[in-house]
């Protein structure tokens, strides 16, 4: 059996429509799930919807719909939207599934029967944007931070989870495993938020019935419904087959979470301790991105600055926008998202460096060489230096990508675009062929470069696959990138076989323009 890898997406919320922000989660963990698919891990990759509570009921009602209706109808929308870009989520998960139900109840008797839950009366300020109660370094004259809203007073009879009773177990787990939540900074966030003083305490789990009853009934007390980040984060147990598949246990405990950093709290505070209240074991790692800022604000539904990704992908098309992403943002930091900019980055790093790779190589091969592979010659230094380069690129993408780190997968990879275009300047192959006694030279080059072109092609498939599949395809090695194992077989050398039929075809990436907006 190969190894169990597991990464999740946060559950988007049902009262909104995909943004970049979510479309940069999605895609950032399809390239990781992709790429472990690659390197022949037992991959698992979920993401789905966040369906219950207050801001689901209400968007509900303003559209004249039940709550059922309403959550199906959006849930479409996204999964259509994910499909139509080609995300390969094996589980689309949805919080109104009933195997989901039975996961959040098993978990909320588990922390009633550990004596984890208490009954109180409680008095708070509540976002219903962030659906949670804030504490004051949430909020900056007297609005909510991240929604610029005025929170809600309230007053009500609820079950909490002992939460702060955790802190000091946490804070210890994340001495002793730092890489729990990664990159360190968010690690030591979270270090902030759970020391003492910082007014962080005990975890409302609940909601009454008579205040919201779009929710999953707690076990122990029917006129309550769960809270919605409580329900949500067990979504992640749920896909993994929690409580009653057999072997559950190894998926969840292979299980990365991708997350941005405007959800740090609930993922770095509340997700272990509630897990470790119940008794239950503890995902992999948490992976924190940073937001896209345009014009330096944070793109969200409630400041109303949205860029649909199926806008995007009609004017642009959708590998170019994802290339850019991953390549754009360092991540873990902020990255600004400007049209004009993907189209600069786009046309210099595909369509220049890589579209020309390909293009020239077809192309000479097509002329000089009948449009086969070469027989190559005897390997010379820049021969070498190339083969070199390949295998210090597959090295360096695997070792970037399982680091989360796509921005210098990339840049990692185009520097063997880079070496290859250099090798090609260097021998010139439409000189070298006017000469008889150079026609050797000239086959080893193209092979050369059809060589490094697969290396290539094999590294970029997570990152844009239908084009990398395309250029396979070009190469004479179509569907190679479902057969191929990463990192090995990028790095390996004298693979193609002399005499496969290579095909020119268009440019793989023709230059964008900046569309105007209407
Ligand atoms: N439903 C909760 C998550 C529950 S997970 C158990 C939620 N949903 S959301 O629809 O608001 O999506 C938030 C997520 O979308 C962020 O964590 C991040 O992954 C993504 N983004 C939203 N805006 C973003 C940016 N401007 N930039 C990058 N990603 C951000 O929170």
């Amino acid at each position: 059996m190969s190894r169990p890898w597991a990464i999740t997406t946060p559950i988007y919320y049902v009262n909104g429509l995909p943004h970049i922000g979510h479309t940069y989660s999605t895609v950032v963990a399809d390239t990781m799930a992709r790429y472990h698919r690659m390197a022949g891990e037992d991959v698992y990759f979920q993401t789905g919807m966040d369906e219950h509570g207050e801001k689901a009921e209400t968007a509900a009602a303003e559209n004249g719909e039940t709550p059922e209706a309403y959550t199906t109808r959006i849930a479409r929308t996204w999964q259509t939207t994910w499909d139509k870009l080609g995300i390969s989520y094996d589980r689309f998960i949805r919080t109104t599934e009933p195997d989901h139900k039975i996961a959040v109840q098993r978990l909320a008797q588990a922390q009633w029967d550990a004596g984890q839950i208490e009954f109180r009366e409680y008095e708070g300020l509540y976002c219903v944007g962030c659906e949670r109660f804030l504490t004051e370094r949430d909020m900056e004259d007297g609005l909510c931070k991240d929604h610029e809203t005025a929170p809600d007073p309230r007053r009500e009879a609820n079950y909490f989870f002992k939460m702060s009773e955790h802190f000091a177990w946490l804070a210890d787990l994340l001495e002793k495993q730092p890489d729990f939540i990664q990159p360190a900074r968010y690690r030591n966030e979270v270090l902030a938020m759970i020391r003492e003083g910082s007014g962080l305490d005990d975890l409302c789990i609940s909601r009454p019935k008579e205040r919201l009853s779009w929710g999953i009934e707690l076990p122990f007390d029917p006129d309550y419904v769960c809270y919605v980040w409580f329900d949500a984060l067990i979504n992640y147990m749920t896909g993994c087959g929690y409580p009653d598949q057999p072997g559950w246990e190894e998926r969840w405990q292979a299980c990365e979470h991708l997350i941005g950093k405007d959800i740090l709290k609930p993922h770095g505070v509340y997700w272990p301790t509630i897990l470790h209240g119940a008794g239950l074991p503890l995902p992999k790692a948490l992976h924190v991105h940073g937001h896209w800022q345009i014009a330096d604000r944070k793109v969200s539904k409630s400041l109303g600055n949205l860029i649909d990704p199926l806008r995007i992908a009609e004017r642009y098309g959708f590998e170019t926008f994802r290339y850019f992403m991953l390549r754009e943002m360092s991540f873990g930091l902020d990255g600004s998202f400007s049209e004009a900019v993907m189209v600069e980055r786009v046309n210099a790093h595909l369509s220049n460096a890589l579209g020309n790779l390909l293009s020239r190589t077809l192309n000479m091969t097509e002329r000089y060489c009948e449009g086969v592979v070469p027989e190559p010659g005897e390997m010379g230094e820049p021969e070498a230096a190339v083969r070199t380069a390949a295998a210090t690129a597959a090295a360096e993408v695997d070792r970037h990508v399982r680091a989360y780190e796509s921005s210098q997968a990339l840049e990692a990879l185009f520097r063997l675009v880079d070496a290859t275009n250099k090798y090609v300047d260097l021998r010139e192959p439409w000189k070298a062929v006017k000469d008889p006694e150079r026609a050797e030279e000239v086959r080893t080059t193209l092979y050369t470069c059809c060589q490094a072109l697969r290396s290539i092609a094999l590294l970029l498939a997570p990152f844009v696959p239908d084009a990398a599949a395309t250029m396979l395809e070009r190469l004479g090695i179509a569907g190679l990138a479902e057969q191929a194992r990463l990192p090995a077989d990028a790095a390996a050398w004298d693979t193609l076989e002399a005499g496969t039929a290579t095909t020119k075809g268009d440019a793989l990436f023709p230059r964008l323009e900046l569309v105007a907006d209407e």
